[in-house]
């Protein structure tokens, strides 16, 4: 197998460099810095990749690798902190940049098998230090007004490195880029995709479960959805799917998705109402990261509790995908959220973990449901988070501020839907911002909710941005939603991107 390993040194954009490369035909993972070279030989190996950092490498914190990474006798890519690092390892020196780039910034490029085809142009640049001296037998590959070592190679050793971010778009020939590294360098023939591999998961899970039983937990969403669906492929009904109504779930969603679930892809469902246990847990609670955990703790306790009922069950399903993993904190990068699935779940509890999507983005998940022929309706719903609109109302949960906020989303949903832009945008719904204000509505002075509008375009969930909804669609959202649910006098729009935030408010 062709593969592509990425050390991660904690920037938060690494994802993006394994989507690149993917994107060449080619599986990619991100492995913590300090594997093991076993480990990073693995299964076949074509390449290697040192990603961007945080770090500085005369810190003492500075994450490095194990030296013999620059031996393995398959080219190294190093980025950013990956070529400072590359170069403090080797023998060449880093210093601080006189001036700090964090811009596009034109670049000259010298003659080098990763910049075939590429013509002088704009690069992005986003860093405080830089190689002030390359190590014994490199040349320098590229320049800039500022950063006189851009780039730099050893051919013989296949060792390549750019201080630029070549995975981010801004970067003109990034596409390009990748390709001479998968293809021309590391010389992978590509073909690798998500819905090819789907007898090999098919496979793989057949092996893991035995002769097994397996229950799910359905959230409604794409992910464990099409999970549900790859395992009930290949274990039929050694698979007891669990759809928990946590009371955190949107207008009529339960009955939406049983339907989906029961009738067109035949899955051997259980709904579960345990609205009154999981609110009950979350009384009190105002603390973002306290409320995921907690609702992540009872989803194992409601499925050990139904496994029981079904006479036990020894694996948990879950719809785990590659992001999830990685912003939970498995990589380098620091923990932004805990997602429940991952992050969020209990030290202890009874069951072995089945995590077919594990690997996967969003995107290719989705491109996995579709060859598993499931609904077109299923495969692009919008995503939902496990934790449902617990992380949607700020601060502490109560039936009152949860009716509001479904009222107010499903005003939402519906015009977005008639305005036909449901599929366009990435995902779209209110938050309950707790925030009140003064008003005027028939003459008379109110002082009632806020309602958050949060509408995305995006490709994976990794970076977004706020969606250009014209106007008017706003304006009506907006009209609809203050005369329709009582209690709210304002709709605010959030337009802020991620980075610097998140999708989800909390
Ligand atoms: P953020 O808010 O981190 O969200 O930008 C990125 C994507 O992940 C979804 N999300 C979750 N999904 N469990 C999930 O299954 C979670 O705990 C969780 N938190 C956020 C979010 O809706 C968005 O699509």
């Amino acid at each position: 197998m062709e593969r592509i390993v990425i050390l991660d040194f904690g920037a938060q954009y690494n994802q993006l460099i394994a989507r690149r490369v993917r994107e060449q035909g080619v599986y990619s993972e991100l492995l913590p810095p300090m594997s093991p070279i076993e480990r990073i030989k693995g299964d076949g190996l074509s390449g290697v990749i040192l990603s961007g950092s945080p770090d500085s490498v005369y810190s003492e914190t500075g994450r490095k690798c194990l030296p013999g990474v620059f031996s393995l006798g398959v080219p190294v890519l190093g980025i950013c902190y990956g070529m400072q690092l590359m170069t403090y390892m080797l023998g060449g020196e880093v210093g601080k940049a006189p001036v700090r780039e964090y811009a596009g910034v034109h670049t000259h490029f010298e003659k080098s098998p990763l910049f075939d085809g590429i013509p002088d142009s704009t690069v992005w640049m986003s860093h405080n230090d830089m190689v002030t001296k390359i190590p014994e037998g490199f040349t320098v590959t590229a320049s800039t007004a500022d950063c006189p070592v851009a780039a730099m190679q050893n051919e013989a050793k296949r060792l390549y490195a750019v201080q630029f971010h070549p995975e981010v778009a801004h970067t003109e020939y990034c596409a390009q880029l990748f390709n001479n590294f998968v293809h021309g360098i590391c010389g992978c023939a590509g073909g690798w995709s998500p819905e090819g591999l789907v007898d090999e998961l098919v496979a793989g899970i057949r092996k893991q479960v035995g002769s097994r039983r397996v229950v799910a937990g359905l959230s409604g969403g794409v992910d464990s959805s099409v999970a549900a669906a790859l395992v009930s492929r290949a274990v039929g009904d050694k698979l007891t799917c669990i759809f928990v109504d946590h009371g955190l779930l949107r207008k009529n969603e339960a009955d939406e998705v049983m339907h989906f679930y029961r009738e067109n892809m035949g899955l051997n469902v259980i709904e579960v109402d345990a609205k009154e246990y999981f609110l009950g847990q979350l009384a009190g609670v105002t603390e973002p990261e306290r409320k995921r955990k907690i609702i992540g703790e009872s989803f194992v306790r409601v499925f050990e509790r139904e496994a029981k009922k079904i006479g036990g069950a020894e694996l948990l399903l879950q719809g785990t995908i590659y992001p999830d993993v990685i912003e939970s904190g498995s990589g380098g990068a620091s923990v932004i959220k805990s997602h429940h699935n991952v992050g969020g779940l209990p030290e202890k509890f009874g069951f072995e973990l089945l995590e077919p999507l594990r690997p996967f983005f969003k995107d290719e998940v989705r491109a996995i449901g579709e060859a598993l022929g499931m609904p077109k309706e299923l495969v692009w719903r919008q995503p939902f988070p496990g934790p449902g609109l617990g992380i949607r109302v700020l601060g502490e949960i109560t039936e009152d501020k949860l009716s509001i906020l479904r009222d107010s989303d499903f005003i939402l949903r519906d015009e977005i839907k008639k305005a036909g832009l449901d599929r366009a945008i990435w995902q779209f719904f209110t938050v309950f911002t707790g925030m009140r204000s003064v008003g005027v509505m028939g003459d008379s002075r109110t002082y009632d909710y806020a309602i958050g509008v949060r509408a995305v375009v995006s490709t994976d969930a990794m970076t977004v941005e706020f969606a250009d909804i014209p106007a008017d669609i706003l304006r009506r959202i907006s009209n609809r939603i203050i005369a329709e649910v009582p209690h709210v006098n304002r709709v605010v729009y959030d337009i802020t991107d991620k980075p610097p935030g998140t999708i989800e408010w909390e």
